[in-house]
């Protein structure tokens, strides 16, 4: 038990140290709690998510009504203000679909407003509008380190991809949001996906 323990809090310090922030200022961390939802046949075991081929015909559960497969943490950073920013490192353990979403920017009142999607020959996509963010990046087995920073004051949202600036919006909605992670297939997608997530990290600006 101790051994455990102490590997335990070993672990959680090197995540603590490796998930860092993007851009300048006084970047404060926070540490919201997550809900999962799992749907149609979706399932998690600890952050790694996954999906099966085909939905299980079931839409009950949070977030299940329209029946897509899904396997999310629903993190409970909600926020109408102030700057945001996401960290977190995915490495796909096998997919045998195509146009999975891994991570969601959701606007609490009316529902997605950015969601990363990840392509059979492991492109990364804006599920919304269909902008490339970065090309066949995110293949099985390879570690890919997502940032966003959401300043809701002034409407900008940025998308970094293994650090790089990857997308920006410079014309974001008001709204409420809050982040998600895992897998969730969008309205042409597929399953299988087994996606792992580590390093995620939480920060609002001071
Ligand atoms: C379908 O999968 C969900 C979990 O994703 C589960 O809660 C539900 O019981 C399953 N339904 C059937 C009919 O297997
Ligand atoms: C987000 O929700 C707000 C209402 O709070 C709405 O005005 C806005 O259009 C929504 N945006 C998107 C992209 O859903």
């Amino acid at each position: 038990m101790l051994v455990k323990s102490v590997l335990a809090s070993l672990s959680a310090a090197a995540v603590a140290m490796a998930a860092t922030p993007l851009e300048s200022g006084n970047w404060v961390t926070a540490n919201p709690g997550f809900q999962l939802q799992t749907c149609a046949g979706g399932s998690a075991s600890g952050s790694t998510f996954s999906i099966p081929t085909s939905p299980n015909g079931s839409t009950s559960g949070s977030g299940c009504s329209n029946g897509h497969l899904r396997a999310e943490n629903r993190y409970n950073d909600d926020y109408s203000t102030g700057v945001h920013q996401f960290a977190g490192t995915f490495k796909i353990n096998s997919f045998g679909g195509n146009k999975v979403a891994i991570k969601q920017t959701f606007n609490g009142s009316t529902g997605p407003y950015f969601i990363l999607g990840v392509k059979s020959d492991g492109t990364l996509y804006s599920v919304e509008g269909g902008a490339t963010l970065a090309s066949g990046v995110a293949k099985v087995g390879s570690s890919v380190t997502i940032n966003t920073v959401h300043n809701a004051d002034i409407h900008s949202f940025r998308v970094y991809v293994n650090g790089a600036l990857a997308f920006r919006d410079d014309n974001a909605p008001s709204g409420s949001f809050y982040d998600k992670i895992g897998a969730y297939t969008t309205d042409s997608g597929t399953g299988p996906l087994s996606v792992t997530w580590s390093d995620v990290a939480f920060w609002t600006r001071q």
